[in-house]
């Protein structure tokens, strides 16, 4: 069903759209998920509402991340920072698909449930069969008093504030800042190796809000360039590692309010079919913000480069290499790449907006769409 309302230019904060207030709210709801969750000298990650059984958070074997969309899109870095800092194994699975296949749990697996609104049929469907089967649940949700929030062991919010688009933004990265300090607090608890990263970590992620106001200047860059794509039918986005988790994120928001067909790709993963699909002129827009993985992602730009395609990279500021290779360049400050996600997005958050506007849409209610998609 699709809900029709219009709201007044004061209840969008004098922004066009909800969605683009929502953009601009991130540098705050960001500030806000991370208050009161790092200790005093800055070194510590604090979660007084995670109250797991004693001795469970070193007994935890397993980690199951269990999302919907854009959420399961926020698991997917997740994943990457849990594993990065703790060694635990972390499987990030979209939730209609991981309830239908007889999960393989034991009483040291723990369940993340990662949802905005809290309600998503879906999700919650997961997180019931995770508390039939015995298995810990913890959800990352938005909503207070939301049934995922009331039904889980314990819960992680997200400060974002409401988010009324139906395109999510703010929440995904909220739900990315929460997932950072959720590695980080386990990594502490259970003095991993990555345990000896988390007080840097903190110290980028306080500054993220300050960074993440910087990206947002990039939004006329990135206003001129929609405008001129977004009459083409399709757009690619790639890149590697967590490069590639935010390919995915930006490849849905694209998807679903411009209704341009996007793919996200694994950069290294084209040459094995989907290269036939690259040609002249054809958006492609790569991610480069991995330098461990850069010479690799370069090689995979000049393979789309071959064929002629537009190539739209975002960098870091001060990567003077990459222009050479691709026809235009969105920059952003220069972070921790471990967090990259966080302000990578935004411009994709962008892209999709202004894409959307420049074809007309009906940017905060595009098509077949809900905002929580409270059906099975
Ligand atoms: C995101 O832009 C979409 N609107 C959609 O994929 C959404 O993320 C998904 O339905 C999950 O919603 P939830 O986070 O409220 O569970």
């Amino acid at each position: 069903y699709e809900v029709t309302w219009s709201a007044s230019a004061a209840e969008k904060g004098g922004y066009d759209h909800f969605m683009l207030k929502e953009i601009h709210e991130q540098p705050k709801a960001i500030s806000d998920t991370l208050t009161g969750r790092i200790s005093e000298d800055g070194t510590k990650v604090v979660f007084d509402e995670v109250q797991f059984p004693a001795g469970f958070v070193k007994d935890i074997d397993r980690i199951h991340i269990l999302a919907c969309g854009t959420s399961w899109h926020a698991g997917m870095v997740g994943k990457h920072a849990i594993e990065k800092l703790t060694r635990i194994p972390v499987d990030c699975e979209i939730a209609s698909e991981y309830r239908y296949r007889d999960p393989i749990v034991s009483k040291n697996t723990l369940m993340v449930v990662i949802t905005q609104s809290g309600e998503t049929a879906d999700t919650l469907a997961a997180l019931r069969q995770a508390k039939e089967q015995g298995t810990r649940v913890l959800a990352i949700t938005n909503v207070v008093g939301s049934s995922a929030a009331r039904e889980a062991d314990d819960v992680i919010f997200t400060w974002a504030g409401p988010e009324i688009s139906v395109a999510s933004t703010k929440a995904y990265t909220t739900q990315l800042t929460a997932l950072y300090l959720f590695a980080g607090w386990l990594a502490q608890e259970r003095e991993s190796v990555g345990a000896s990263e988390v007080p840097a970590i903190l110290t980028a992620l306080r500054d993220m809000p300050a960074n993440a106001e910087k990206v947002l200047e990039t939004a006329p860059a990135i206003q001129a360039f929609a405008k001129e794509w977004s009459s083409r039918e399709h757009a690619f986005f790639i890149g590697r590692g967590l490069d590639y988790a935010v390919s995915l994120e930006g490849s849905l928001k694209l998807k679903e309010i411009s209704y341009m067909h996007a793919e996200a790709y694994a950069a290294g993963e084209l040459k094995h079919g989907t290269l036939a699909l690259i040609v002249e002129d054809i958006p492609v827009i790569a991610l480069v913000t991995q330098d461990d993985l850069y010479e690799k992602t370069l090689s995979n730009i000049q393979e789309v480069k071959a064929r002629d395609a537009f190539v739209l990279a975002l960098a870091w500021s001060g990567d003077q290499q990459i222009a050479k290779s691709v026809d235009q360049v969105i920059h952003i400050p220069k972070v921790n790449p471990f967090l990259a996600p966080i302000l990578a997005v935004i411009p994709l958050q962008l892209l999709a907006y202004y894409a959307s506007v420049a074809r007309g849409n009906d940017v905060d209610n595009p098509r077949n769409l809900a905002k929580s998609v409270t059906v099975e």
